[in-house]
C-alpha cells in the first residue's frame, strides 16, 4: 500500500506527488485555554500520524475498545488501507490575532510578517462563510473515502475544541509536484501544472517553497505558507468559446500543453515570437504569460489544488471549478503579486469567479513524540 512517512524535516503533503484526492478542511477555535489549544494539536499530531501509516485513528480499532462507549475511530476506511493518505496542519492569521486585536492564546508577537492578511484582489467575490479561518486541515489520498474519513476523525477529535468552519472536496488534482507524474487536465480541458515546482528540483523548491532558518519566525524554519482560493469557473461560457480563443486565453495549445510559440509541452515558451498583426504569438495577457517567472520579477510557487463539482447552482449550471491550492516562502513575493497581475488583465477572467479565499502558515514537519507547531507555543 502506498505509505508516506508523517514525520520529517517537512510536514507531508506539500512536494508529496499529488494524490488524487482532496478533503480540506477549515476550523474556528473555540473558547479554549492556550494549554487546551496545545491538547488539540497533540490529538490531532498523533490521530494525524496513526492515519496515515493505514492505522485507526485511535489506539483501539473502529470495531474494538470499551463496549459501552463510541468507537475511537469511525471505520469507514478499516479495509482501504493509506492510499497515499498525507495531513497538512496550517495557522491561519485569526488564530494569532483575532479580528478585533484580541491576543487570545498569547501568540500575536509570534506572528510572522509573511502571514500576511491577502488584499482585496479587482474582482474578487469572496463569501465570508467560504475565507478565512483559524486552522486548516488538508488531507490527501488517492481513495476520497480515506480523506474524508481523516478529517472526519479529526472533526471527532476537536469536539468542544474547535469548529469545523468550511470544507471542500476535490477530484482530479489539477497539478504535477513530481517529474515522475504525467501532467493532469483541469475543467477547461487544459493541462495543468507543467510549470509548476516540483520535487526533483531542490534548488527551486528550497529557494521557493520552504521556510529559510533566518527568515521571519525561527519556528517556520522548513515550513511553508499555503493560500487557498475557491475559483468557480463559468463552465458553460467557457464550452462555447472557439478553440482558438481558448488557446489565446491559456497561452498554450489544448491537445499537448506546448507553448503556442512552438515545441513540446517542456518546450520554455518564447514570448517574443511575433505572431500575427504585429502581436506576440503567445498574448500579453494570455494567464500562462501573465503568471510566468519571466513577467514577475522570478516569483514561483508550488501549485496543488483540484477540480471541484459541488452539484449545480438553480439556473441549471454546474457549481465547478478550481480549489486553487498553492505553497510557497514568502506569499509577498510569489501569490499576491502573481495574482495581483492576473487580477488585472487574465485573459481568464472572463470565465473564472474568485469566491473563497484563505491564508495559512504551514509550520515544518514533527519528529516522531513531537507535535505539530510545537516550536510556536
Ligand atoms: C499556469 C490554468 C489560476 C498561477 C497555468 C496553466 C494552466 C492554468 C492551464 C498552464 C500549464 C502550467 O504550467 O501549469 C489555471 C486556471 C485557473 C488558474 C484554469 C483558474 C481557474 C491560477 C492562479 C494562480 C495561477 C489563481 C496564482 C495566482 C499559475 C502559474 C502558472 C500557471 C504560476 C505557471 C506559469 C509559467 O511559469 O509558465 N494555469 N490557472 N493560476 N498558473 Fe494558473
Amino acid at each position: 500500500a502506498l505509505t508516506y512517512p508523517f514525520h520529517g524535516e517537512h510536514q507531508a503533503g506539500i512536494t508529496t506527488p499529488a494524490q488524487d484526492r482532496l478533503h480540506f478542511a477549515v476550523f474556528d477555535v473555540d473558547d479554549i485555554s492556550r494549554t487546551e489549544l496545545i491538547g488539540l494539536l497533540q490529538d490531532w499530531t498523533t490521530a494525524a500520524a496513526r492515519m496515515s501509516q493505514g492505522s485507526s485513528a485511535g489506539e483501539f480499532a473502529p470495531d474494538a475498545g470499551p463496549y459501552e462507549a463510541p468507537p475511537e475511530d469511525t471505520g469507514e476506511a478499516m479495509d482501504l488501507g493509506p492510499t497515499g493518505l498525507t495531513i497538512t496542519f496550517g495557522f491561519g492569521p485569526t488564530l494569532f490575532t483575532t479580528a478585533d486585536g484580541d491576543d487570545r492564546f498569547g501568540l500575536a508577537a509570534r506572528r510572522p510578517r509573511a502571514l500576511v492578511d491577502l488584499p482585496k484582489f479587482s474582482g474578487d467575490m469572496l463569501d465570508e462563510r467560504i475565507s478565512g479561518g483559524d486552522l486548516c486541515i488538508q488531507a490527501c489520498a488517492d481513495d476520497p473515502q480515506v480523506a474524508v474519513h481523516a478529517i472526519r476523525n479529526l472533526s471527532r477529535i476537536a469536539f468542544g475544541r474547535a469548529s469545523l468552519r468550511y470544507s471542500q472536496l476535490g477530484f482530479g488534482r489539477t497539478s504535477s509536484t513530481s517529474t515522475a507524474q504525467v501532467t493532469p487536465r483541469n475543467l477547461f480541458g487544459f493541462k495543468d501544472g507543467t510549470a509548476n515546482l516540483k520535487a526533483e528540483d531542490p534548488e527551486g523548491v528550497d529557494g521557493h517553497v520552504w521556510v529559510g532558518e533566518g527568515d521571519d519566525q525561527a519556528w517556520m524554519a522548513g515550513g511553508s505558507y499555503l493560500v487557498s482560493r475557491k475559483i468557480r469557473m463559468n463552465i458553460e461560457p467557457w464550452d462555447r468559446t472557439r478553440l482558438s480563443e481558448q488557446e489565446r486565453s491559456i497561452g498554450r495549445t489544448k491537445g499537448q500543453g506546448a507553448p503556442l510559440s512552438g515545441g513540446d509541452e517542456f518546450t520554455a515558451p518564447d514570448f517574443a515570437m511575433p505572431g500575427s498583426g504585429g502581436q506576440p504569438i503567445i498574448a500579453e495577457h494570455s494567464h500562462m504569460r501573465l503568471a510566468h517567472p519571466d513577467t514577475n520579477g522570478g516569483a514561483r510557487m508550488l501549485r496543488r489544488g483540484y477540480n471541484f463539482v459541488d452539484g449545480n447552482d438553480d439556473l441549471g449550471r454546474l457549481d465547478a471549478g478550481l480549489f486553487f491550492i498553492c505553497f510557497q516562502r514568502d506569499p509577498e513575493r510569489a501569490f499576491i503579486p502573481v495574482q495581483t497581475r492576473l487580477a488585472g488583465s487574465d485573459l481568464l477572467n472572463e470565465y473564472i469567479r474568485h469566491v473563497g479565499s484563505a491564508i495559512f502558515a504551514v509550520p515544518g514537519g514533527t519528529s516522531e513524540g513531537g507535535y505539530v507547531g510545537s516550536l510556536l507555543f
